[in-house]
Order: C-alpha cells, then structure tokens, then sequence
C-alpha cells in the first residue's frame, strides 16, 4: 500500500523565508532581526487578565463573532480614532489572528477566475488565499527611489479590469515600512468610485507610525469603508504574537458572508483571551503609548548604522527597517541575507521574497522589535560592515 498522490493546490508554495533564515540564524549563533516578533514579554496585567478570565470560568465556547465585551471595545476604538461608528453586533468579527481574517475575506470575496490586486512587495499570506479561492493574483510594484517605496496609483488604475474583484493593501506596510497618508487613500477611492471592487485593508501596523504622523485607516474614508474589510491584530499591539488573535470589521452585508465562512473554517476563537483583552482594551494607553515606544527603538537602530556603508530607507511606520546595501556588496539579496547571518551574525529577510517575481532591489529588511540590548549587539556587528 502506499500513500496516494495528492495534488497540490499550492504547487509554488514551498519553505518560507522566515523559516529558513530563522535555522540559519540560530545555526550561526546570529541576533535574529529577521522574522517579526518582539523578543520582549507583554503587560503582566495582559497576562492577569487572561488568567482572571480562566479563573472565572470562562473556557467554553464563546459566540461565533467573538466576546460581546470584545468587540464592543473594538468598535469604540475604531469609532474613537478613526470615526467610524461600526455596530459591535453585526459588523465586528474577533478572528485566529489577522491572517484568518485576511484569508477569509479573501475566500469570501473572490471567485474562481476573479483578480485581486496585490501590491508588492506585499505580506506572503495574500496570494496563497487568493489562489485557494482559485482567484487570480494580479501584482502590482510599488516604486522604490530615493525617499523611498511609493504606490503608484497610475498604474493601479490601469491593473483593473472588469475582472478585478477585490485590492489588497496594507498600511503600515510590511515589509517597506512605509505608510498611506489621507492622499493616498483618496486616490484609491476614486479609482474603485463606481466599480464593485471591494478593499482588504491590512492594518496590523496601525498603532506604529511615527514622527508625528497619524494612521488613516481606511475605516476613516467612507467611500473606502462601505467597500472594505479593515483587518488588525492584537499580536502586534500588544506584543503576543502567539496568541493569535485579531479581528476584522466590515460593513454589515460583507460582514454577513464572512461569518458564513469563519463559522465552517474556525467557528470560535479561544475564549479566555478574548475576555482578557476586552479587559485590557478599557485602559487606551497601551496603544496609544505604542508609537513612542517602537520610534525610540528604531531611532536607537537608525543611528546605530548611520555610520555605515548601509543606506537607511525611510521608516514611517512599523517595526521593519528596509536598507540598500548596495555600496557594500553585489550579492543577490538571498545571498546577502545569508552571509549576514553566517558571517557578521545578524539575521535579516531579502526583501525579494516579498515578490512574486523574485525582484532584486538590493534591500534587506531588519526587524527592530527587540530589547535595546539585542538591538545593541546587532549594531555593533552591523558597524564592522
Ligand atoms: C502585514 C501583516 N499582516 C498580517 C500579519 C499576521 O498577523 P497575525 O499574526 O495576527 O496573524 C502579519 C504578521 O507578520 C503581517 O506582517
């Protein structure tokens, strides 16, 4: 008897990026500043809220849509920071992280032979959701210059098609570190004005921007949100990236055909941590608190490779680094990725794994959620390059 052929309905899917730099980082003994997670612990008051809630009695299954209280609190907190009033009931879904949000929506959304435009580099979850759903991925590159990646909203125009059913986009973006302003998103609502394209807004980045500057989530823009499912997620806010979980809020109708596919995919998220952080959530300061914390640790990174031969992209938000490097070494940025882990002892991701096509722009991506202590000793082993 043997085991019988499956074929797959990945075939390109194989061992990610993160995976592979992350033995190697260990191989080498490296400071991983690859894969995005903070080496930091939570709130201990996070950590009693969900102990608390076991205590209570609370490890059964919770409603399909997530704890009442839960998403109340999300729905305040959208409505407080960016204006939109979503009805907590039907319009709010707390989901296994913002990855099965994002992939639900996407099943949800596209049909066999549908587009969705997903710009790139762009997170590795879109695409493999959207071939599931035997959808069709149009890319579409964002600019890279010398201020930086830029969307280019010209040419997203000219990707649609009448097949183009739903565009993905992410901000704070993942991995450039650039962010959409007001303007931005003013130009994407005049180019779905009048379609039936629907929007996917990856904002699990939402409380890190910096220098000032504020989050315009798509929520914000009522010609966006009527069309869009914004998705964010608690691992990020409060680092507990373990935990997975998050939550998408839509409009109701969308909202209604999501439900019907989480209720056959993941039908409840674990109870006690929902309740833990609808406790938390009554106190704001935690992510309101959150810019300030993660610039002081990407200023302290910036200027620790301001001397290097390493140039700095900018970082408006997020907790990634991009840099060029160009002036150091012609290697492919794989290649380059490697020799950092394997030589200088600093793991960092080739931005081109965020391509479809493999694009080689001369860009690693570094992650700067870390102690400042593990950030010191990646920078002292940067400044030998
Ligand atoms: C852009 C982006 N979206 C979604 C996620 C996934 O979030 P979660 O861990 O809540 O599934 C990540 C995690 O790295 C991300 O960078």
């Amino acid at each position: 008897m043997s085991t019988p052929a499956l074929q797959s309905r990945l075939p390109q899917v194989g061992t990610t990026v993160f995976s592979t730099m992350s033995a190697l980082a260990v191989q080498h003994g490296a400071v991983n500043l690859g894969q995005g997670f903070p080496d930091f612990g939570c709130d201990p008051r996070l950590v009693d809220a969900v102990g608390a809630a076991m205590r209570a009695g609370h490890n059964q299954y919770p409603l399909m849509t997530g704890v009442p209280a839960l998403r109340e609190a999300i729905a305040a907190k959208i409505a407080r920071l960016y204006g939109r009033a979503y009805d907590a009931a039907t319009e709010i879904t707390v989901t296994a992280g913002a990855t099965q949000a994002l992939t639900t929506a996407i099943l949800c959304c596209i049909h066999p032979g549908d587009e969705a435009i997903v710009i790139e580099p762009a997170y590795d979850s879109y695409a493999p959701a959207v071939a599931l759903a035997g959808g069709v991925v149009v890319p579409l590159e964002m600019e890279v210059g010398e201020d930086g990646y830029s969307l280019p909203w010209q040419k997203l125009a000219a990707a649609v098609t009448p097949r183009t059913r739903l565009i993905v986009i992410n901000s704070p973006h993942n991995p450039t570190g650039s962010i959409l302003r007001r303007a931005d998103l003013e130009q994407l609502a005049q180019i779905v004005e009048g379609t039936d394209i629907l929007i996917l807004s990856d904002e699990v980045y939402e409380h890190m921007v910096y220098d000032g500057e504020r989050h315009v989530s798509v929520a914000s823009l009522p010609a966006l949100a009527e069309r869009a499912f914004v998705v964010s997620s608690f691992g990020k806010t409060y680092h507990v990236t373990g935990w997975k979980v998050g939550y998408v809020a839509a409009p109701a109708a969308l909202m209604a055909e999501f439900r019907k596919v989480h209720q056959y995919n993941v039908f409840t998220v674990n109870t006690p941590m929902q309740h833990g952080l609808a406790a938390y959530m009554a106190d704001p300061q935690p992510y309101l608190g959150l810019p300030d914390f993660y610039q002081r640790k990407r200023d302290l990174f910036r200027e620790g490779l301001a001397g290097t031969r390493l140039r700095l992209l900018p970082a408006d938000g997020t907790y990634f680094q991009c840099v060029d490097y160009r002036a150091v070494s012609s290697m492919p940025e794989a290649q380059f990725a490697q020799w950092l882990t394997s030589e200088l002892k600093v793991a960092a991701i080739p931005v081109s794994a965020f391509y479809s096509s493999g694009k080689e722009s001369g860009v690693v991506r570094f992650c700067f959620a870390k102690e400042d202590a593990t950030l010191r000793v990646a920078l002292e082993r940067l400044a030998k390059i």
